[in-house]
């Protein structure tokens, strides 16, 4: 007989495994079922976000700002380098490690919270009476029974029609985080999220990046005004952004990549870079689960189809994260699972779309939360504006980094914050004020009247709250 489990979640990614935890917390006999694998064909927890998302990316970005720095900022300070050498080898292994160091953190984790792991490849085998029979094939080879399952399988790189990935010259996210060494040029398609944080990667560290994105409106979703500033940052360092171009066809060889594309005017360029990045969004990975055998409902773009409580169509199965609607972000897949882990609980878990915040970890970092201002002229909201330039913030100018600015939108009538958007250093970790205040329905009032650490980058955000009301104390 195989062994049962109240809950059986399929995929081991931040949507995966948060909701394999917060299940086995809530005493649900819990197993969770991923195919990652590294190298050595260990089993590698946490999905696209661990191992070629998320952690690569951010310690990359981290490596490559340090040799900005020193290259570039240091002598500012009265620092002088001579000599100064770049080791990419030793950058991807401090990378590889991060990586390892977060993927044996899940695995302790599921230990800790009493989670089974099976190794390998989850798929349907039938519906019983009871749940659902899941027969698992790689490392582990057996068939499993749920009551409840959860799929959280994830997304993969979306490729240009007859342009495979190669990874050794045509790269998704997975080859452009593990080039070995620094491209005399490199080339990107899509100047959306990946576009601009690994081409900012391999250009602080030397390549001649150019970026070839067919909107003709730079970083669309973010407001205008932010996406002004942040492309007016990346012009200054010599980031090559191509707005409005048609990509034609695109030739790999040994001598590297050449991009036919024509430009906003309707000419005809080549681009030729020794590597090239395609990063043009991702599509919803169902591939080998086998939905078919149950007869799982997906929608038009290839997600799997559930309600707002990540419902599917077929009783006690749930989906979360990539491979269904809304943003493709680790903490949405992260909070979708904990909420179903509590929904099946016969808990009310809850996820806020409203208060999702997003980030770009760019230099400047572009940071939002809710509505810009674009959204709500078009929806016809009365609203009050008010920014703060980092110029005219004193830890800023301590930083040496007084790009952009923090921006506030409030309902004209009753100052609800309604957005609020940051583009400059540490908006990463500045937006966090911003999505508790809008959680609980604060007005820009009640930010501008709390008292913020001086000096810190924070009083940005106090004083743009205050800017809502026309009264700004330093500018
Ligand atoms: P995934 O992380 O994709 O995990 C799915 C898991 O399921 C994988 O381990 C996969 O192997 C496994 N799987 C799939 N099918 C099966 C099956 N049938 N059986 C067993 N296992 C299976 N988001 C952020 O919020 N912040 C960031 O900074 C950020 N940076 C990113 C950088 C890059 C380069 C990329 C590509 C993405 C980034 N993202 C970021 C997005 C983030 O990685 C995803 O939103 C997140 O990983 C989604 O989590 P998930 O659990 O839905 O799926
Ligand atoms: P994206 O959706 O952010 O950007 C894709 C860009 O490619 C868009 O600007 C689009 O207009 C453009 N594009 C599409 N087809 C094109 C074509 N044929 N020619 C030229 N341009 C084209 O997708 P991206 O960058 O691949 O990232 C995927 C997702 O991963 C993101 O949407 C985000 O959800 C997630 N991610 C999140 C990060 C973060 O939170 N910091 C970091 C990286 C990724």
């Amino acid at each position: 007989m195989s062994k049962q489990f109240d809950v059986i979640v399929i995929g081991g990614g931040p949507g995966g495994y948060i909701a394999a935890i917060r299940a086995a917390q809530l005493g649900f006999n819990t197993a969770c079922v991923d195919e990652w694998k590294n190298k050595d064909g260990k089993p590698a927890l946490g999905g696209t976000c661990t191992n070629v998302g998320c952690i690569p990316s951010k310690a990359l970005l981290q490596s490559s700002e340090h040799f900005d720095h020193a290259g570039h900022h240091f002598a500012d300070h009265g620092i002088s380098m001579t000599g100064m050498t770049l080791d990419v080898a030793t950058m991807l292994k401090r990378k590889d490690t991060v990586v390892k160091q977060n993927n044996d953190g899940i695995q302790f984790l599921f230990k800790k919270n009493k989670v089974t792991f099976f190794h390998g490849r989850g798929s349907f085998a039938k519906a019983t009476e009871g749940g659902y029979e899941i027969q698992v094939a790689g490392a582990a080879e057996e068939t499993i029974a749920g009551k409840h399952i959860i799929l959280a399988t994830g997304s993969n790189a979306r490729a240009l029609p007859g342009t495979p990935f190669d990874e050794e010259n045509v790269l998704s996210n997975d080859g452009a985080l593990r080039i070995q060494g620094v491209p005399k040029t490199l080339g990107l398609i899509g100047s959306g999220v990946i576009g601009l944080e690994m081409g900012s990667v391999w250009r602080r560290l030397g390549a001649e990046v150019t970026v070839l994105e067919a909107l003709p409106t730079f970083l669309g979703a973010v407001d205008e005004q932010i996406a002004k500033e942040a492309k007016k940052a990346f012009d200054k360092q010599g980031l090559k952004i191509e707005l409005g171009v048609k990509v034609g066809e695109i030739k790999s060889g040994k001598k590297g990549v050449s991009v036919a594309w024509t430009n906003a005017k309707g000419e005809a360029q080549t681009l030729e870079v020794d590597k090239l990045i395609v990063s043009i969004g991702r599509v919803p990975n169902t591939i080998g689960l086998n939905g078919e055998a149950v007869g799982l409902k997906l929608d038009e773009r290839g997600a799997i189809l559930v309600d707002g409580d990540c419902k599917t169509n077929l009783p006690n199965v749930w989906a979360v994260g990539d491979v269904v609607r809304g943003p493709m972000l680790a903490h949405k897949a992260e909070e979708e699972g904990v909420a179903v882990a509590e929904r099946i609980a016969g808990q009310h878990g809850h996820v806020n779309f409203n208060t999702i915040p997003w980030v770009i970890y760019t230099s400047p970092e572009i940071a939002w939360v809710g509505q810009t201002e674009q959204q709500l002229k078009a929806a016809g909201v009365k609203y009050k504006a008010g920014t703060f330039p980092f110029m005219a913030n004193g830890r800023a100018r301590a930083l040496g980094d007084t790009t952009g600015m923090v921006k506030f939108l409030a309902d004209a009538t009753t100052d609800e914050i309604l957005g609020v958007h940051i583009v400059g250093p540490m908006a990463s970790e500045l937006i966090s004020e911003a999505v508790v205040a809008m959680e609980f329905r604060a007005s820009a009032e009640d930010i501008a009247r709390i008292c913020h650490a001086h000096p810190s980058l924070s009083e940005a955000t106090k004083e743009a709250a205050l800017a809502v009301d026309k009264r700004t104390l330093n500018f």
